[in-house]
């Protein structure tokens, strides 16, 4: 397939669960920020068109040859942004902050998504989910073997994206994922299973996780 892809890579969120003023994507992780691991990854694909960094003026220096958009309010506001910047005919979605993302999933994720229309990396979940109540309480324990941990990267047609973007506008829907924008519409999103190393960091525990991974004690 001879379509234009283009990579939205989000860096637009402030990190207040990390705690601290640098936005967690921005961190050291072995001698380059966070985020540059998955913009040079991106950066070597040679069917990737475009990539768009979505961060604050201050950090665009830091993706020389990026094109920039805005961040949102809501990282769906943020995605938007990208988007309406982005000309691919296919639009990869990643968060800045999961760093390691192996070859084999993405070109897994293409695959999918010229098949589907729409795929998501996501590992089945090992731990059990239950729903609670406000007040605390467990209201139910979901299936666990129906259950799938969501990642990124995402990857959707650029038809299906901007009819999304149209519906939730419409609804007032709050997603926290971008295949999300896409689900009520009936399109179909693939599930890949993806590398369990591919992990987000979200607080400054899973940095410090990621900088073991990546060097293992020797002695
Ligand atoms: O907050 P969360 O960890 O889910 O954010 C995932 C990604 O979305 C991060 O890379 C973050 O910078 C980005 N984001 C954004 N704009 C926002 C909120 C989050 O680009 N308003």
């Amino acid at each position: 397939m001879s379509s234009l892809i283009s990579v939205i890579l989000l860096a637009g969120g402030s990190g207040s669960r990390f705690g601290s003023l640098l936005p967690k994507q921005f961190h050291d992780l072995h001698g380059k920020p966070l985020i540059r691991h998955s913009y040079d990854f991106f950066c070597a694909l040679p069917w990737v068109s475009q990539i768009i960094v979505v961060c604050a003026e201050a950090y665009q220096p830091y993706f020389p040859s990026a094109t920039y958009a805005a961040p949102g309010l809501r990282r769906q506001d943020s995605l938007f942004n990208g988007f309406i910047k982005s000309r691919g005919d296919w639009i990869i979605v990643h968060d800045g902050a999961r760093p390691l993302l192996l070859k084999e999933d993405i070109e897994n994720l293409k695959e999918a998504t010229f098949t589907y229309g729409a795929a998501t990396l996501a590992t089945p979940a090992k731990v059990t989910i239950k729903e609670a109540t406000a007040d605390g309480l467990v209201d139910k324990t979901l299936p666990r073997d129906k259950l799938w941990e969501i990642q990124t990267p995402q990857m959707i047609k650029r038809s299906w994206l901007t009819e999304g973007f149209d519906f939730a506008r419409a609804h007032s829907l709050d997603v926290t994922d971008d295949v999300s924008l896409i689900e009520p519409l009936g399109h179909p999103v693939k599930l890949v299973p993806g590398s369990p190393f591919n992990i987000k960091v979200t607080t400054p525990i899973d940095l410090i996780l990621m900088k073991e991974l990546l060097c293992p004690v020797t002695a």
